[in-house]
């Protein structure tokens, strides 16, 4: 029997290699040795946006570059959360075991407030849900950036919560912060990021790519620019880049026409998986996800229904 992996993301717009070689490719290399999960978090995206349209195409585009980057949907469970209503319900009943300061001392929540974000009741929520998305699923292993370590914690909070007033019912989920290759620097140097501009998209035509690349900041004193070279050391070894930077010495272009082609080299053939990918297919794909992951969900909110006393 293989353990249970579980994992959401929100659908929040076009990737870029920094989230490809930082959570898609490492969740793309594990995934085949569990039983896996992956959930498209549309209702935690609603904490921040209100765009029907935007949300709608997000979560199509979402699904298409997994698949395009190589996950199965045949081996592992992709599915929408708003398709299982037994999310939102375990969140009320977690809602009503934990306090409002245990709440209030969450980061993502301190910080998004700080940000100017407005503090919605779903953005204060917003762990309880994501206890919710997890527990359900008896989840053995919760794949999450640095980010989301306090989340899954509260996630533990939550199952020890309930256990302690109705019984053993949740196994405390474990967090497993993937081993990524660390931050991935963007155009300026800065971390690769869609708030700071700075991204090489991970989907773009080889024009939007070839336009980011030559957009480095190349500023460094030394022959190696480094701003290049550390997006550069993503797609091929020291030593292979060793040989081609003493060559290039000085020539920044020339490097950078050079990581072009080694970005190229990777993405061409996903872009072309992903362009054949139709809105039927995603639609088809998050219809055979969410029967799967519904059968595991009734199952469990049976059990926990039964607990709490609601079932007469
Ligand atoms: P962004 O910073 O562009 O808004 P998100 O916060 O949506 O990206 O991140 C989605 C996933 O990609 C997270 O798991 C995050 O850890 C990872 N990720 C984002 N940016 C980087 C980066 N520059 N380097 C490595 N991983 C990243
Ligand atoms: N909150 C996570 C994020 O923004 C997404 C998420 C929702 C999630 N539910 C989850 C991640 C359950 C892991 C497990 O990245």
């Amino acid at each position: 029997m293989k353990k249970r992996l579980f994992t959401g993301l929100q659908p929040s717009g076009a990737l870029h290699i920094g989230n490809y070689f930082g959570a898609l490719k490492p969740f793309k290399d594990i995934a085949g040795d569990y039983d896996s999960f992956l959930m498209i978090a549309d209702y935690h995206s609603l904490t921040t946006m209100r765009d029907a349209t935007t949300l709608r195409s997000n979560i199509i585009d979402v699904v298409k570059d997994y698949i395009a980057i190589g996950v199965e949907p045949d081996e592992v469970t992709i599915f929408k959360q708003s398709d299982v209503p037994e999310h939102t319900e375990l969140a009320w009943i977690f809602e009503c075991l934990v306090t409002v300061p245990f709440l209030s001392q969450a980061h993502a929540y301190k910080d998004k407030v700080a940000k100017g974000l407005e503090a919605n009741a779903g953005l204060f929520n917003y762990p309880m849900l994501m206890a919710a998305d997890i527990l359900l699923y008896d989840a053995d292993v919760v794949p999450v950036g640095e980010d989301q370590r306090q989340h899954v914690e509260y996630a533990r909070e939550a199952a020890t919560k309930f256990n302690n007033a109705y019984g053993e019912t949740f196994v405390p989920p474990q967090e497993m912060v993937l081993k990524g290759v660390g931050i991935v620097a963007g155009t300026d140097g800065q971390k690769m990021s869609k708030s700071y501009k700075n991204t090489i998209p991970l989907f773009g035509t080889k024009d939007e790519i070839s336009r980011a690349v030559m957009s480095v900041v190349t500023d460094s004193s030394g022959d190696r620019p480094e701003n290049v070279y550390s997006i550069h050391r993503l797609f091929r070894t020291e030593s292979e880049l060793e040989g081609l930077y003493a060559e290039h010495a000085g020539k920044y272009k020339d490097l950078k026409e050079a990581l072009i082609e080694d970005i190229e080299t990777l993405v061409a053939p996903m872009r072309e998986k992903r362009s054949e990918i139709t809105d039927d297919d995603v639609r088809t794909i998050l219809k055979n996800g969410s029967e799967k992951a519904q059968a595991q969900a009734q199952k469990k909110i049976t059990e926990i229904r039964d607990r709490i006393g609601v079932s007469i």
